[in-house]
């Protein structure tokens, strides 16, 4: 009797089961096929292409190579190669005549060695825009490399320059302060991105443009280790003024070519937000001692248990609470299949794929506030018990927590009141994000050049996992896998197509930036 009971309630749980599947998979299929399209309609036409003359070309290749023969190098938060970023003020009024030239520019130093230029246009009811860059880079030394680091030469097209990264602690070191860290990929190059800029508004004065809309370049010099006195005083100096921007382009991301896993095409991602960061020194005193008395318990050993609490007890995976989410969601259609339908159905697939994101260190830097012990200091004698054991410990603060919540959690893990925190830099919360709809025209504008440039359609916001203040991120390079292989800097070079290709979209991005007119999404434009 239970049997047969059984048989019938089997049958009308299947018949249920399968329904319900049916109703999940149409639910999927229709998330993944009937995405919202993100299609902008400009009413007017984009700006013309700007193609380069061959001895435009080859004005701009030597322009690089000379700025990349200059090591202005950021050695530690206090050491700068000061005469390389003199040598780079003399550098770039040679190489940008027109630019230093223009009645139409006002050029000051900031802070000793930062560039802020200021470009009038012919429509002051506009707000103006600003492109940020940053000159320094991070040390090289030759070894590995095929070309020497600061040498500007050239090899099978490529132009090979000024590296980084190649001693570990610098490595560790620089990475943690300029956080130029997206899946896994440290790009080194933006030497070519503050001279991209110059190089195309040198073109532009060439061809005899005027902007409509006014805007502003800022070159820091100290970005590699705070910006505290470079892109920091530049914003200072604006914000004493009372300047208004419409927004605010700096460096970040890419078009990535093969560099998501299991993607179609190149994508091109604007950041729209960063992590917040927390440098906190950790310090434990204790009586000294003789080490033939030992305590029971040494400063050192205090310290190692507290930074192995926090390096087992992570904070918590936070996938989809900030803009991550929604960026693998737009990116749904240019993953093949099945991860095309994982992506446009997180609703469910969500856990799973926080999950597996977060067994690499790029993709777990992206679902959660990481943790990182980069520094510990303890003990100056093999017989003496030190009194003081000291480490540092950094923290990058997902975009949905904040410096509050992630020093509770730090108390709570640790847990021990002799374990004394202090710190001396500022910790910085997430900015908040950054406008990136249908109507925000720094956005629409970046995107636009972006497809202009680039002919690729998708560009998701994404969370840049650095620690600048800006507003929208954007590098005008193709990443592709095998540039991976470079992350340590070493052999860091840059195709001349692709030195073009920088400058063909700040072509763009200028002069689509002088438009006012508003996108208007396509389903309005019936
Ligand atoms: C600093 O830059 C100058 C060139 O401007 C170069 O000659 C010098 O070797 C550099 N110093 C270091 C320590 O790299
Ligand atoms: C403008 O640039 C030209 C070179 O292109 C130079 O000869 C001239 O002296 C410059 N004028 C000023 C006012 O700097
Ligand atoms: C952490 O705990 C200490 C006492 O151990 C306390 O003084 C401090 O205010 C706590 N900080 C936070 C952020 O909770
Ligand atoms: C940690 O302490 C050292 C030595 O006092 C100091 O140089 C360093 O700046 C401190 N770091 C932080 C993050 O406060």
């Amino acid at each position: 009797m239970a049997i047969s009971m059984g048989k019938g309630s089997v049958g009308v749980l299947t018949g249920v089961f399968i329904a319900s599947l049916a109703v999940v998979v149409a639910v999927l299929l229709l998330r993944t096929y009937n995405l919202p399209e993100l299609k902008v309609a400009w009413k007017g036409k984009g700006a013309p292409r700007i193609e380069l003359e061959e001895d435009e070309r080859e004005q701009l290749y030597e322009a690089l190579k000379g700025a990349l023969r200059i090591p202005t190098v950021s050695f530690s938060p206090s050491e700068q190669n000061t005469t390389a970023l003199e040598e780079f003020k003399e550098y770039i009024k040679s190489a940008f005549p027109r630019v230093f030239n223009s009645s139409l520019v006002e050029y000051e130093l900031v802070g000793g060695y930062s560039h802020l230029f200021n470009v009038q246009g012919s429509d002051n009811s506009l707000l103006p825009y600003m492109l940020l860059a940053h000159l320094d880079v991070v040390p090289a030394t030759p070894e590995g490399w095929d070309l020497p680091p600061f040498s500007g030469e050239e090899k099978d097209g490529y132009i090979y320059g000024r590296g980084s990264l190649d001693d570990k602690s610098r490595v560790i070191d620089v990475a943690a302060q300029s956080g130029r860290t997206l899946f896994g990929v440290l790009i080194g190059l933006h030497f070519t991105l503050p001279k991209g800029i110059l190089q195309a508004l040198e073109f532009l004065f060439k061809k005899g443009y005027k902007p409509r809309r006014s805007f502003y370049i800022g070159l820091g010099h100290d970005e590699e280790i705070s910006g505290r006195h470079g892109a920091k005083e530049i914003v200072k100096t604006l914000e004493t003024r009372n300047v208004k921007l419409e927004y605010l382009l700096d460096e970040g991301f890419g078009v990535l070519d093969g560099v998501i896993y299991g993607t179609k095409r190149p994508i091109a991602l604007i950041g729209v937000t960063e992590k917040g960061a927390i440098t906190l020194n950790l310090t434990v005193n204790s009586p000294p001692g003789h080490s033939s008395m030992p305590p029971r318990e040494s400063s050192i050993g205090i310290l190692s248990a507290a930074l192995s609490r926090l390096e087992q007890d992570q904070m918590p995976n936070r996938f989809g609470k900030g803009p991550e989410g929604a960026m693998f969601e737009q990116l749904a259609d240019e993953f093949y299949f099945p991860l095309n339908i994982v992506m446009a159905n997180l609703w469910l697939f969500g856990p799973l794929v926080s999950r597996i994101l977060q067994r690499t260190p790029s993709g777990n830097a992206l679902v959660r506030t990481t943790t990182a012990l980069t520094i510990f200091n303890a003990g100056i004698k093999s017989n003496v018990i030190p009194q003081t054991a000291r480490a540092t410990v950094n923290f990058r603060i997902h975009p949905a927590e904040t410096v509050n919540e992630v020093l509770k959690a730090m108390n709570t893990t640790i847990m021990d009141d002799r374990v004394i925190p202090s710190s001396d830099v500022p910790f910085f919360d997430p900015p908040s994000i950054s406008p990136h709809d249908e109507e925000t025209f720094g956005y629409q504008t970046v995107k636009r050049s972006i497809t202009d440039v680039f002919l690729v359609e998708p560009v998701a916001p994404g969370v840049s996992i650095g620690n600048t203040a800006s507003i929208y991120k954007f590098r005008a390079l193709v990443i592709k896998d095998e540039d991976l292989s470079r992350f340590h800097g070493i052999n860091e070079r840059i195709s001349k197509e692709g030195i073009e290709t920088v400058v063909q979209f700040y072509f763009q991005l200028i002069q689509n930036s002088d438009t006012d007119i508003v996108p208007v999404q396509s389903h309005l434009e019936l």
